[in-house]
Formats: C-alpha cells, sequence, structure tokens
C-alpha cells in the first residue's frame, strides 16, 4: 500500500542554532516543504536584524532540499509600530511566550495583557502580522492550559482582526475554544495525538516523552484526535519537535521537549490510516496551513509505502520519538 502527501507543512519546529542545528535542521527539509521556525535561541530572535541572519544560517544547511523556512520573531515589549512595520514581509508570525513557563522563555511576557502588549496586538492586527501563542499559566501543571483560556479569549474578542495560532493545543478545553471565534486557530503535534500522561509517567518515567504543555488525559487526546483526523481547517500540523542533547534529557532536571520530527509524516500517515481517515491527511499536513498562514509552499511530493522502519535509537546525540520501534510506514520517494 502507498500514500502520497503533497507540500508537507510543520508548523511549529524548533531547529535551534549551531550544532543543533546542522544536525535537525536537514531532517526537516528533507521531507517538508516548509517549516514554522520558533525564535526561543538564547538570545531569542528579537528583530530583523537577528531573523535575517538566523534565517541565512538554516538556508546554509538546507539549501540542498526544497525548503522555506518560515520565520518568527519572539513577542516582547519592543515590538512598537516601526518595529511591526520593519519585520511584517519577513515573519510568518510573532510568537508569544508568557515568561518562565518553558525552555529558553525567561525574555517572555509577564502580564499577556498589559496596556504596552494591547498596543502591540492592535498594531499586529492593523498590519496583518498572525500572533503565535504558548497558552500555558503558571498555575498545576495539568490545569495550565485550561486556565489559559480566558486568555485566548479576551485576546481573540477585543482583536477580531488580529488572527491568533495557540500552539501544540493538549486539552478538550481548547479543542472547545477553537470554534467560539472566527479569528482563533490551532496547532497539534505528533505526541499529543497518541499519548496521555500515563505514557510519561504512570510507570517508569519517559523523559524522552516529556514536554510542555505536559500530555493530558484520554479524552484530552481522543479531542485532538478528533480535530486532526476531521481534517477541521482552522487546525495544522505543527510538530514541536524539539530537540535536546540525549544528556539534557537523561538527567535530574530533563528538558523539556521531544524529537519527532524524522519520523512525523511516517506517524501521521499510520495514525490517519489506523483510524480509516487517510483522506483528511493533506488537509492537516498542508492546505489547512495554506489558507490559515496565506503560504505558496513549494512543491514536493512524498511517497509513503507501508512498510516497517525502525526507528534508530540516536539522530547524532539526539534520541528520536519511537527510538528502536518499529513503525509502519516508511518514506519511498521524495521529488
Ligand atoms: O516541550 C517543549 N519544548 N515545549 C516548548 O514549548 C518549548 C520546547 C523547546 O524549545 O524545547
Ligand atoms: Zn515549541
Amino acid at each position: 500500500m502507498e500514500f502520497q502527501i503533497h507540500n508537507p507543512l510543520d508548523m511549529h519546529i524548533h531547529f535551534r542554532d549551531e550544532e543543533m542545528k546542522d544536525l535537525v535542521a536537514p531532517l526537516t527539509s528533507w521531507t517538508f516543504s516548509g517549516a514554522l521556525v520558533m525564535p526561543n535561541l538564547v538570545p531569542p530572535v528579537m528583530n530583523l536584524e537577528d531573523l535575517k541572519a538566523y534565517k541565512k544560517r538554516i538556508e546554509a544547511v538546507t539549501s540542498q532540499d526544497n525548503f522555506t523556512p518560515y520565520m518568527t520573531v519572539f513577542f516582547h515589549e519592543g515590538l512598537t509600530r516601526e518595529v511591526l512595520e520593519e519585520i511584517k514581509d519577513y515573519v510568518t508570525t510573532i510568537k508569544l511566550y508568557p515568561a518562565w513557563i518553558t525552555t529558553n522563555s525567561e525574555w517572555g511576557v509577564t502580564s499577556i495583557l498589559s496596556d504596552t502588549n494591547k498596543k502591540i496586538f492592535a498594531d499586529m492586527q492593523d498590519l496583518g502580522i498572525m500572533l503565535s501563542i504558548h497558552g500555558e499559566t503558571g498555575d498545576f501543571v495539568m490545569d495550565r492550559e485550561a486556565n489559559f483560556m480566558p486568555n485566548y479569549e479576551l485576546i481573540a474578542k477585543e482583536f477580531p482582526r488580529l488572527k491568533i495560532v495557540m500552539e501544540h493545543i493538549t486539552t478538550r478545553e481548547a479543542a472547545q475554544t477553537l470554534d467560539k471565534y472566527p479569528n482563533l486557530y490551532a496547532t497539534i503535534t505528533l505526541q499529543h495525538l497518541e499519548i496521555t500522561l500515563d505514557d510519561v509517567a504512570g510507570w517508569a518515567l519517559k523523559p524522552h516523552l516529556f514536554c510542555k504543555p505536559i500530555a493530558k488525559r484520554d479524552e484530552d487526546r481522543d479531542a485532538l484526535l478528533e480535530l486532526a483526523l476531521s481534517g477541521h481547517p482552522k487546525v495544522s500540523f505543527g510538530s514541536d519537535s524539539a530537540p535536546h542533547p540525549q544528556h539534557a534529557k537523561e538527567c535530574c532536571g530533563c528538558a523539556a521537549g521531544v524529537f519527532t520530527a524524522p519520523i512525523a509524516l511516517q506517524v501521521l500517515t499510520e495514525i490517519f490510516e489506523k483510524n480509516e481517515k487517510l483522506e483528511n491527511l493533506q488537509k492537516f499536513v498542508s492546505t489547512n496551513a495554506i489558507s490559515i498562514y496565506g503560504l505558496t509552499p513549494n512543491t514536493k511530493t512524498i511517497e509513503l509505502e507501508k512498510k516497517e522502519f525502525q526507528v534508530p535509537e540516536k539522530y547524532g546525540n539526539v534520541v528520536p520519538y519511537k527510538a528502536g520501534e518499529t513503525i509502519a510506514w516508511s518514506i519511498k520517494t521524495i521529488s
């Protein structure tokens, strides 16, 4: 059995920088037409100069592939109207992190709905710049995303022409909030379609499944699956593939992030096939994103075949999702 995906897009990826970027960026550019690159470097991508330099460094290791890095800038209080006008044509979204909520978010915002931030939202709305948000509060870990929902609702209501993406949603509450506002959208990762907190910590602790937001309950996973499998037009695939070196995961103080990039399309195909919804996979991994973000992706066709593939134990010094396991689909050709 074979299956083709055209112009796949990953609308949430962490490429990092230097050797880690050199290792992981080609593993995405190989199979995807484009990916939305997160700005949480140390220090983050804050302005046009940072963005252009980072984009060049990514292109230097992905130019062998037909691939576009779609760039983001880190949301901060210095985003004046002038700065936004300057970056408008170079960014696909601006990414807002609440301070201290996840990896390298210490430069994030402390008060989401401050007057300064509202002025930035208003300017972004005027200029047609999209806003991506890591939607978690600092509350009890299982409640963080659900408790963030009122912030999404307030921003969506007050700025009805601002397109807001709820990044990597993990809860039924987020799935239910999505359709309340026409300007709210969402991305969903691969791991959150498969795992729950039980897989992470129900028996032996699995550091390579630990990410932010943490995987939740069965009913949450099922709500996300339903959205993805239905090809819901406001939802796109965003892997949130977040590599960390093995020593930073297998230690006391495990870094958050699951590295899924090299097997994302294969496992998505397996999930959609198992659920008899292969006809909606193209929407989830490409056409929805094209219309939400207004993209014109590179032309690329991935032919997958139903042939077992053993996931490597490591890519460089990074342990991937499903390391050592056998998955049902393989990449056959890329053209
Ligand atoms: O698990 C995560 N890892 N969640 C994030 O929001 C950030 C990411 C990272 O950069 O490692
Ligand atoms: Zn992320």
